[in-house]
């Protein structure tokens, strides 16, 4: 057992090593270091608590801690890369569920119906929150979870009126706490529950009402929504260190949103009130051209002659693990006295930083790897693009449909190369779920089949 002294130290402590963690985690150099510091400022939050005054029945926490933790391992070990976004919702949902149970938990607790006064009410309005958003949190990532593995089509559902329903629910919602407070007794159960039925349904219509394209920003908006939802499980239990890594989740994902939502062109308030209201009404243009394809040696000879070259990899490089031949393929250019640069979108993959990480496990430099923004303007001056496993992120109809369902997003303008060639498998859509105008382009070529298989043959070519 430890003093409260002790324990507050060590949640000072624990609280410090979370900042340094996501600072840590801000780059890829020292993103190891971040892991570590958020490691043990858990361990150390873990155990005070648990040897904290008051805490009772050791055995049965550290049994449940062994569990989880046990389940949590083997998850963790299964899941594939490209699987993680779904992994990171399902646990979102996870943290929702501890909130709604932590507030019933903490109504029901004999010490809160001796509360009086304004300490009643405050601590009675607390509980109400949390239930609130922790209910969101649940049933938005759970639909998230499904829409990220394909359980769930990535359409959006938008009905008329949508907007109105979701106030009228959270006013309604209002009156129920009023209800609440005012009862107090154990009959205040029901509105408890009528009030997580009402944030059940609206956490569902939320994310459901976010296309695929967008879903991005709603895994790092359900981030910030369970790392409040933490924040509230801490007021209700008096936990200062909740309260503090709550928050700093709470608001790092907030900005995360906020720097996806600039990065994709979209408003962070409607991707905050679900859906993002302005889906194109009209009908998506016709893709007309014809589709060329080439093979692994022409694509070689291509490499060849060029003297510039721009890799632009994606969701599909991931699928097939091709980041470790694509590098051999880049250093063999290199050696050859060619300029060979990623382009890298903010959304490529599934991920935030989804193929930065990749290609840091293949130990591309980092001083090739550039961003979106920094390469645009160098690829008319491109030889041959390198498109491989991509496909929504150099989309053109981003900026020529305005009908697209992915209009106004900011996309690596391929096209703009001398040539492009695309590695994918078919002609078949990326997450989106739409026509790919490049694919059609004169100054593109496709290369099928999957990346790892093309890249070795176009490596066995030129090595
Ligand atoms: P996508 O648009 O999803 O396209 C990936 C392409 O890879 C597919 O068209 C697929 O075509 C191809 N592919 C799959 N397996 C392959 C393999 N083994 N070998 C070669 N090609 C393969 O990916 P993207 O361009 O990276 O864009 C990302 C999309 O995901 C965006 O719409 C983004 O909004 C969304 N999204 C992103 C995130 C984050 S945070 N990054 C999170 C959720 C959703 P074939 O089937 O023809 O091979």
């Amino acid at each position: 057992m430890i003093s409260s002294q002790l324990q507050l130290a060590s949640y000072l402590l624990a609280s410090i090593l979370f900042i340094l963690s996501l600072g840590g985690l801000s780059s890829q150099e020292s993103a190891r270091r971040g892991v570590w510091f958020g490691i043990a400022g858990m361990i150390i939050a873990v155990l005070s608590t648990i040897f904290g005054e008051g805490v009772e029945g050791h055995a049965y926490i550290i049994a449940a801690i062994a569990l989880g933790a046990l389940i949590g391992i083997l998850v963790a070990r299964k899941v594939e890369m490209t699987s993680m976004p779904q992994l990171v919702a399902i646990l979102h949902s996870f943290v929702g569920l501890a909130a709604v149970l932590v507030g019933y938990g903490s109504y029901l607790d004999p010490d809160t119906q001796s509360l009086v006064g304004t300490e009643r009410t405050i601590h009675l309005i607390e509980i109400f929150i949390g239930v609130f958003i922790g209910a969101i949190t649940f049933t938005g990532s759970i639909v998230a979870w499904g829409k990220l593995d394909g359980k769930i089509g990535s359409k959006p559902l938008i009905y008329a009126g949508r907007h109105v329903v979701n106030i009228g629910l959270v006013l309604f919602s209002i009156v129920l706490c009023y209800w609440f407070v005012k009862t107090g007794n154990i009959e205040g159960m029901n509105y408890l529950y009528m009030m997580t039925a009402i944030a059940l349904f609206i956490g569902v219509m939320l994310v459901m009402a976010i296309g695929g394209a967008d879903m991005p920003v709603v895994v790092s908006m359900l981030n910030s929504y369970s790392g409040w939802a933490a924040a509230a499980a801490g007021f209700m239990l008096g936990n200062d260190l909740l309260i503090v890594t709550g928050a700093l989740v709470g608001s790092s994902g907030a900005i995360l949103s906020i720097i996806m939502c600039e990065a994709m062109n979209r408003s962070f308030w409607s991707v905050i009130f679900g859906g993002f209201g302005n889906a194109p009404s009209g009908e998506a243009m016709e893709v007309t051209g014809e589709v060329t394809s080439v093979d692994h040696s022409e694509v070689a000879k291509m490499l060849k002659d060029a003297e510039s070259i721009v890799i632009v990899p994606g969701y599909g490089m991931a699928v097939a693990k091709a980041q470790y031949p694509i590098y051999a393929m880049v250093e063999q250019l290199q050696s050859e006295g060619k300029e060979v640069r990623f382009a890298i979108h903010p959304v490529a993959g599934r991920l935030p930083g989804h193929m930065n990480v990749l290609l840091a496990e293949a130990n591309v430099p980092y001083d090739i790897v550039l961003e979106m923004d920094e390469i645009n303007d160098d690829l008319p001056d491109t030889d041959v693009v390198l498109v491989i496993g991509a496909n929504d992120i150099v989309n053109p109809s981003a900026q020529d449909d305005p009908n697209s369902p992915i209009a106004g997003m900011p996309v690596i303008e391929a096209w703009n190369a001398k040539q492009v060639v695309v590695m994918k498998r078919s002609m078949a859509t990326g997450y989106a779920g739409v026509q790919n105008p490049l694919f059609f382009k004169e100054n593109t070529d496709m290369l099928y089949g999957d990346a790892k298989d093309s890249v070795a043959k176009i490596n066995a070519s030129i090595i």
